[in-house]
């Protein structure tokens, strides 16, 4: 997205906030708003504009890949292809110009985070040579006005 144009922004935005509601990491959580899009896209002082690599089909975006800078590497932050181009290769062509893009400025580790059940991603990266390493386990809890009136509770 080097030199893209405030309207190829937006574009890649909306794509990105149909994506990530797609993604199976984000199921029982809110929709992201286009605000928290541009963030992850190009406000995060981790973003780089030559790290967000867009597909488009006849001049629209239909896939996008985000590198974010992790120290000396590169983390993949989100990889994604609308369903109607999925299984084609968009995700791997992405990816690999992803890396392209990395490696060009000196970097020499991407890291990544993929859903166990999200076998897609995880063959998409595994066909480009991610290995896996021990892990942890994300724990989610919705927050309400019970948890406070109960640990407010003396012991
Ligand atoms: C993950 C995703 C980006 C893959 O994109 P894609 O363009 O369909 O993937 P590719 O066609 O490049 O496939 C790459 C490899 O993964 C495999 N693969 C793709 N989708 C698969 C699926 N649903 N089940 C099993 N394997 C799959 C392909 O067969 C291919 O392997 P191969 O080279 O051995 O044939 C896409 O499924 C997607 O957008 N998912 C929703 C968003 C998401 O979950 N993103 C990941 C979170 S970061």
């Amino acid at each position: 997205m080097t030199g893209a144009s405030e309207a190829q922004w937006k574009a890649v935005a909306m794509l990105l906030q149909t994506l990530i509601a797609d993604a199976p990491d984000m199921r029982d959580l809110p929709s992201w708003t286009l605000a928290r899009c541009f963030s992850v896209l190009r406000e995060t002082p981790a973003s780089r504009p030559e790290w967000v690599v867009v597909a488009r089909f006849n001049g629209r975006p239909v896939g996008l890949t985000i590198g974010h800078a992790l120290g000396q590497e590169i983390y993949s932050y989100f990889t994604g292809v609308l369903p109607d181009w999925r299984s084609m290769h968009v995700g791997l062509a992405l990816k690999l110009r992803l890396i392209a893009a990395a490696q060009m400025s000196g970097i020499t580790t991407m890291r990544t985070t993929n859903l166990d059940a999200n076998t897609a991603a995880l063959r998409l990266n595994a066909s480009i040579g991610f290995r896996r390493v021990p892990g942890s386990l994300e724990l989610r809890k919705a927050l309400s006005a019970v948890d406070f009136a109960t640990s407010a509770k003396p012991q």
